[in-house]
């Protein structure tokens, strides 16, 4: 009877993990017992008001100009998540870097010809490290859709460049329920669009005025 019971075992934990296998709840990667393993964050085109002409700021608080006193015009927004690599480890020191166009869709970027007003105290242009958890936070101004034509609108959207040490990621975040991603290029360019689309959550009790977007970020690090 004693030598039945390791096969015994080992013939329960199989069964349980054919259960699970057949649930969904756990993966089969090579084996049953395989690490879970994450989809890369689907890309996004760099796109032109990429801030060539400025260098970041690295307050982690986009919605004023370091030095000035007035802030920005629009919703204030946090922007926040976790830097993962595939099997969900937190990406530790890497370079996590947002743009966006101000309250009225405009980018303080030479090249943009919507002739919406710049913001002075809005750059649209911040980078943060992660730390050991993987974390980054920034706060910043929810930006709207803009014309990118005269008949063709991109919905609202932050871009993303995050820099690790074996890998770089360029994509962009957008929001849910706005009317333009279904004829947006780009957006629908991804496999799945909705992976890149959050819903914004309600302010934190301790920063009642910010709206909250959570966007994780799963690279190779
Ligand atoms: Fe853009």
């Amino acid at each position: 009877m004693k030598s039945d019971r390791p096969m015994h075992g080992r013939r329960t934990i199989l069964k349980a993990s054919a259960a699970l296998l057949a649930a969904g709840i756990l993966p089969l990667v090579g084996s049953a017992f395989a690490q879970r393993v994450l989809n890369r964050t689907q890309d996004q085109i760099l796109g032109p008001f990429y801030p060539i002409m400025s260098k970041p700021n690295r307050t982690g608080d986009l919605t004023q100009v370091p030095g000035g006193s007035r802030r920005a015009k629009g919703q204030l927004l946090i922007v926040k998540g976790r830097v993962i690599d595939p099997t969900g480890k937190p990406v530790a020191g890497a370079d996590v870097e947002i743009w966006q166009a101000n309250s009225v869709g405009r980018y303080a970027h030479p090249d943009d010809t919507n002739p919406a007003p710049l913001d002075p105290n809005f750059e649209g242009f911040g980078a943060v490290t992660t730390g050991a958890d993987g974390h980054y936070q920034f706060k910043t101004i929810k930006p709207p859709p803009y014309p990118i034509t005269p008949t063709r609108t991109r919905p609202a959207h932050i871009h993303f460049d995050v820099r690790g040490r074996h890998d770089e990621l360029v994509t962009q975040m957008y929001f849910e329920g706005d009317p333009y991603h279904k004829t947006d290029a780009f957006l629908q360019s991804a496999p799945n669009p909705k992976a890149l689309i959050v819903k914004l959550s309600p302010p934190l009790p301790e920063e009642p005025d910010f709206m909250v977007a959570e966007f994780d970020i799963v690279f190779r690090g």
